[in-house]
């Protein structure tokens, strides 16, 4: 790929303009912008490392939100659902049941490479970009996640923090960067996230985190009582059982001290699935498959389990608007491929392009459809405070 690599220095140069032209903290303390850019190892240029600075500036792009719907109507989302059936067995991925293994996969293979062609080469987590006031292609919409459990681990003075579902580290690093007196730790059920999230690591601004292998439901590599606060950036919308979610609450509750919190941010089913027209219903079924998930738990269900396990729910914080940009670009590139079905699954054919790829295209085809007006998908925040 060469052009990305072409553009890569003019895309550097108008994100560090963006970023230092949204700070607050010039103004407020006189101290440089935070600036971070996590490949092929996480670095935070500027001088200002204190976490009030740094929520302050990051955190502004969590506020001010302008509601993003999609204008697209019943008709052109079938429209979209019968051009996905020139390129995929519509019923067959709806009614094959994805496991553990498919969905490490996913992550070993395509997952990485396509979130950074969706965060235009920017994007060094995982996950969705939050709105922010810089444009959607600068890489600070993708901090906003990790922003926010900064916020709340300063506000709870945590010490001991755990991530659960980290992939190449992103999060934890940022935080262990800002954070130097406090212990990070980071797990992936994927051993090869855990190999980069190791490298990028390395270097002493980052010695006080650490990666291990290790699946949520289990947590076997830890002792009771260790964290303060496990957290997780869309990593616990894979537990997609009810019993994948009770084994992770019940290890959690375990491994935190007394009063400790679990905070979650992630895509949920939504409350109203149900009343959704069927198009929409199966937009939400396709992108939870093309995500490797058999059905994304909802934050009731969430509530339950934590009712039941003892957790309270100290916060629950709808974050649909902010993500729905994210999903709204790629939806509009993937909506006028479409109208060339029968040519990509030509292309597809010819490039033999592997089941993940191909279900990647499907979850930018179809993730929009699902928030829009969170009638089938919302995006939010849940945060558990074990009782004391
Ligand atoms: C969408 S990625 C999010 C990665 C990361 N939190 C970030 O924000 O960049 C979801 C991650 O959850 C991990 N994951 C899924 N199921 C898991 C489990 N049972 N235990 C640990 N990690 C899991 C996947 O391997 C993947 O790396």
């Amino acid at each position: 790929m060469r052009w990305p690599r072409l553009y890569l220095p003019v895309l550097l140069l108008a994100d560090l303009h963006c970023v230092v032209h949204n700070t607050c903290c010039e103004h407020h303390h006189g101290h440089r912008s935070v600036v971070l850019h996590a490949r092929p190892t996480v670095s935070v240029t500027g001088t200002c490392r204190c976490n009030m600075c740094v929520s302050t500036c990051l955190g502004v792009f969590c506020s001010n939100v302008q509601e993003c719907a999609l204008t697209v109507s019943p008709a052109r989302q079938a429209q979209d659902i019968t051009q996905l059936g020139k390129i995929y067995d519509i019923p067959g991925i709806t009614s094959t049941p994805v496991n553990d293994t498919d969905m490490q996969e996913y992550y070993n293979t395509t997952t990485e490479r396509d979130y950074r062609v969706l965060q235009f080469f920017k994007g060094p987590g995982l996950h969705s970009t939050l709105y922010s006031p810089a444009p959607m292609w600068c890489s600070a919409g993708t901090s906003v996640q990790p922003t926010m459990v900064l916020e709340r681990m300063s506000r709870l003075q945590c010490k001991r923090v755990l991530e659960v579902g980290c992939a190449q580290g992103f999060c934890t690093l940022f935080l262990a960067h800002l954070c130097p007196d406090v212990a990070f730790r980071g797990i992936d059920i994927v051993p090869r996230h855990i190999e980069i999230a190791k490298q990028c690591g390395q270097g002493e601004s980052f010695a006080n985190a650490q990666f291990t292998t290790c699946d949520a439901t289990a947590l076997d590599a830890f002792e009771d009582e260790t964290f303060d606060l496990i957290f997780a950036v869309e990593a616990l919308c894979h537990l997609d059982t009810p019993q994948k979610r009770n084994d992770f609450l019940t290890r959690a509750s375990q491994r935190l001290s007394k009063g400790g919190t679990v905070l979650m941010i992630d895509g949920f089913r939504s409350p109203v699935f149900a009343e959704a027209n069927p198009e929409q219903q199966l937009a939400m079924q396709l992108a939870e498959k093309a995500f490797y998930i058999n059905e994304m738990p909802s934050k009731n269900t969430w509530r339950q389990h934590a009712l039941d396990l003892d957790f309270d729910v100290v916060e629950d914080m709808d974050l649909t608007a902010q993500v729905l940009p994210f999903w709204e670009q790629g939806w509009r590139v993937a909506h006028f491929a479409l109208n060339f079905a029968y040519i990509l699954k030509y292309v597809c054919m010819c490039f033999r392009l592997t089941k993940p790829a191909m279900a990647n295209f499907l979850a930018v085809a179809t993730t929009a459809h699902a928030f829009q007006d969170r009638c089938t998908a919302e995006y939010g925040l849940l945060m558990l405070q074990k009782k004391k």
